[in-house]
């Protein structure tokens, strides 16, 4: 599944746009602040209906205009089809309107079943990803573990939320509103999903390690590099997850809350079995997000048979010319991938095919207005 086109309209610096992808490289080139990032996103917004860079969507909207629309084109073995975002607030009380369609048909939302590419993205601020808080490498693995295992998708929303009832519990046996008879089934629920959780990162960090240590390894990152499951529990099965919580009963009803459990797990970058996020520089913690990504890549194209769509901000400008062309070679091997640079000859010609493109270019090929009129005000 390819990106073919793309069209925006009002999309932060694009009053309108118009852009094709090449199957293989498209480079995105132009001095900062041109709108090559604004670019990325807006296809990335077209496939998924989110920002990859933002959670106030608002900033998504051109400034003095009311809606931003994305419309992309896709093609698969089977055909084509066409996926457009709507994104506006409402006059009155500026209540944000979101509106896809998938092919002209309305829908809730653009999931890993839409007819859309896998994606994977790499910009400048995802450093938190390996530097951040332990949340973020969790919720990153989840998503994973829900792209490979659809079926599994909905077992850490399931666990957050039983979670959440259980500490609505120990506060209200806290304050005394509450007595503890409710308590045990509680317990079994969060520790059934906990265990079925933990196994799903447990399986996932598997998959991606061995990839993860290659692709670290062809990066060029010194020492022995891996990625590790380190989670909370040692328990063995559901039973004994369920004694570990009753273990913690006072204090958690002490504190309000459920201080055990996958919640509180980390996954660990490690070199040399010390942690990059605290000892890697700068640029080790550069190469190891991007060999994170380039070994899900892997990973996902293994599992699905079909490489996802990078999308690559600014990768190049602190990659030194070994590591820029092993990059281009990996890139190059199949798949699609978007590279941004502040000039084309940053990123080095590989042997598939490649396209350079410029935000100029892509803001003079004006869409026919028609092409936008997709998702209704
Ligand atoms: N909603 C918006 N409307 C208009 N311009 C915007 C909006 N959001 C950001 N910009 C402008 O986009 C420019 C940055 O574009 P960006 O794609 O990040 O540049 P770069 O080419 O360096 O990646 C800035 O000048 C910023 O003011
Ligand atoms: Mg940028």
């Amino acid at each position: 599944m390819l990106i073919a086109w793309a069209k925006l309209r009002d999309f932060r610096t694009y009053t309108r746009a118009s852009v094709e992808l090449s199957p293989g490289i498209t480079v995105i080139h132009g001095p900062n602040g041109a709108g090559k990032t604004n670019l990325l996103e807006g296809l990335y917004f077209g496939c998924t209906a989110r920002s990859m860079r933002t959670t106030n969507e608002r900033e998504m909207i051109r400034f003095g205009s009311s809606v931003a629309r994305v419309v992309v084109g896709t093609v698969d073995d089977c055909g084509t089809h066409e996926l457009s975002v709507g994104y506006g607030l409402d006059p009155p009380q500026g209540k944000p309107i979101k509106r896809m369609q998938v092919d002209g048909v309305p829908v809730e939302r653009l999931s890993g079943d839409a007819p859309r590419p896998l994606i994977g993205v790499f910009f400048p601020d995802r450093l938190e990803l390996v530097k951040g808080s332990p949340s973020l490498r969790r919720t990153h693995i989840d998503q994973l573990s829900a792209v490979i295992w659809p079926a599994r998708s909905s077992t850490r929303s399931a666990y957050s939320h039983a979670l959440l009832q259980r500490n609505a519990l120990l506060s209200g046996i806290r304050a005394g509103r509450y007595s503890r008879a409710s308590l045990p089934s509680w317990d079994a629920e969060v520790a059934r999903l906990a265990v079925e959780l933990r196994d799903q990162r447990s399986s996932a960090t598997s998959l991606l390690a061995v990839p993860f240590r290659e692709r670290a390894r062809e990066l060029g990152l010194s020492g022995s590099v891996g990625l590790e499951y380190r989670p909370r529990s040692t328990a063995v099965d559901v039973e004994s997850f369920i004694s570990e919580l009753q273990q913690r009963t006072e204090s958690d009803i002490d504190r309000g809350f459920s201080m055990h459990g996958p919640h509180r797990d980390e996954i660990a970058i490690v070199r040399d079995r010390r942690e990059l996020r605290a000892y890697g520089s700068q640029g080790e913690q550069r190469l190891a997000l991007l060999a994170l990504l380039l070994a899900e890549r892997d990973v996902l194209a293994e599992k699905h048979g079909h490489t996802p769509l990078m999308l690559l901000d600014d990768v190049m400008s602190e990659l030194d010319s070994p590591r820029r062309n092993f990059l281009v070679d990996v890139l190059s091997s199949g798949g699609q991938s978007v590279i941004t640079a502040t000039s084309a000859a940053h990123v080095p010609k590989g042997h598939g095919v490649r396209t350079e493109i410029t935000p100029e270019d892509v803001s003079r090929a004006q869409p026919p207005s028609n092409g936008l009129m997709l998702v209704p005000q």
